[in-house]
């Protein structure tokens, strides 16, 4: 089984000391692409892409939007630039299959890689991008602490398909490592791999169905809450969490009332992105942690297995650490005590998930009750070493995880 950087202690030990409140006094850091957002959003990308010295741009998409892709190919040739469109992304990325879209890279030795999809088109845009410009690079053991030496001879700009995974805004690349049984889902993390543009065009998300929407604004909504609520956040990543946060309240609701308002579709998108930003700079914690092996366990959607998980979330952390007062606060949330602070704050969650009609247990992801408990062994010890742990403020043990994993999938949330 290959070992990824975070299975091993020390690394764990450094990521988890870099990421103490303590330690960003001493050395931070904020990396964000260049954004281009609204309906001109993609002429605007394309325009500018001459005074970067931009000529040749490959463009990575699926079939199921490749039509958005040409569209993006088109623009880009009004400005001058050649293109290629790759059109065969697998979901997930799996870890066989990305060699061979490097090597396609550079057979047409483009200088700009555009992704135009929703996280796994985007995902395989950037681990192809570093095997593109570094062919050398095992991805399974990529150190966070050393340069890639990426850039030299193309950037990157996602044009995100989805509005929730907020990946066009972070340095992860999500792939799924088909080597072991059960697959398991491991980011590629390094600061070389923030792209280096973000466009946001609403007309690339509007014709997202209802499941989508809700899952892809869940998976957002995650990010932004645990991300504010994990021991390495930041002044920055605080303030854009807690505005993702407000705009997903009230604008994921709309999106699914009125899913062809252009408007509303982008608040959704910038909310999104904002969260991917703050999450990728300020750490993703225990949400991801159970999401990720609900994922790879029980083949659930990513952004469903987030959102199921965020009340439970909010009280196991509070089990250990008072942050929810201040992000309660944030929110408008009120309460005499501490105690009623929290239940305040988790109802509100629990009211806007039944608003909205989105799953609160596991049991109603559709898991059946004897998957959940043959795996429950396996999911808990996951979890556990899942590689998000040194960010959350609750550190926990294999039993720790197997109660809150029963919780989560009975509903118990015993305020
Ligand atoms: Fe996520």
């Amino acid at each position: 089984m290959a070992e990824w950087p975070m299975d091993k202690p020390e690394i764990r030990t450094v990521v988890t000391t870099l990421s103490a409140p303590e330690s960003k006094i001493l050395l931070n850091s904020f990396i964000m692409p260049k954004v281009f957002y609204g309906l001109a959003g993609l002429q605007m990308f394309s325009g500018s892409m001459p005074q970067f010295g931009r000529k040749r741009a490959f463009i990575i998409t699926d079939k199921g939007v490749k039509d958005l892709a040409i569209t993006t190919q088109k623009m880009l040739k009004v400005f001058g630039l050649e293109t290629k469109i790759y059109d065969n992304v697998e979901p997930e990325v799996p870890l066989g299959s990305i060699k061979p879209v490097a090597e396609k890279m550079e057979e047409f030795q483009p200088d700009l890689i555009v992704a135009v999809g929703g996280g796994s088109v985007i995902d395989m845009a950037k681990a192809s991008w570093i095997l593109y410009e570094e062919p050398k690079t095992d991805l399974t053991n990529v150190d966070a602490m050393r340069p890639l030496g990426l850039r030299k001879k193309a950037l990157i700009a996602c044009i995100p398909t989805t509005a929730g995974t907020g990946s066009e805004a972070t340095n992860v690349a999500v792939i799924t490592d088909d080597s072991v049984e059960p697959h398991r889902k491991e980011g590629v993390v390094h600061p070389e791999l923030y792209p280096d543009f973000a466009v946001l065009d609403p007309k690339f998300v509007v014709r997202m169905p209802q499941k989508l929407t809700l899952g892809t604004g869940l998976d957002a909504l995650s990010h932004a809450v645990d991300c504010y609520l994990c021991r390495s956040s930041n002044e920055i990543s605080d303030a854009l969490a807690v505005r993702a946060t407000k705009m997903i309240f009230n604008y994921l609701p709309l999106a699914l009332r009125y899913p062809e308002n252009l408007q509303i579709r982008l608040k959704t998108q910038i909310a999104a992105m904002i969260a991917g930003a703050a999450f990728s700079n300020g750490g993703i914690g225990t949400t991801h942690a159970v999401a990720h092996n609900i994922g790879a366990l029980f083949k659930v959607h990513h952004g469903m297995a987030c959102g199921v998980t965020i009340p439970y979330i909010i009280k196991f952390y509070a089990e250990v650490d008072d942050k929810y007062i201040y992000f309660a606060k944030e929110l408008g949330i009120d309460g005499q005590e501490p105690d009623e602070i929290l239940k305040n704050l988790v109802n509100f969650f629990v009211e806007f998930y039944r608003k909205i009609g989105a799953p609160l247990t596991m049991k109603e992801l559709g898991i059946s009750e004897q998957e959940f408990k043959d795996k429950l062994d396996i999911f808990a010890k996951y979890v556990v070493m899942d590689p998000t742990g040194p960010f959350a403020p609750r550190q926990f043990t294999v039993d720790e995880a197997k109660e809150l994993l029963v919780d989560i999938y009975y509903g118990r949330l015993k305020l």
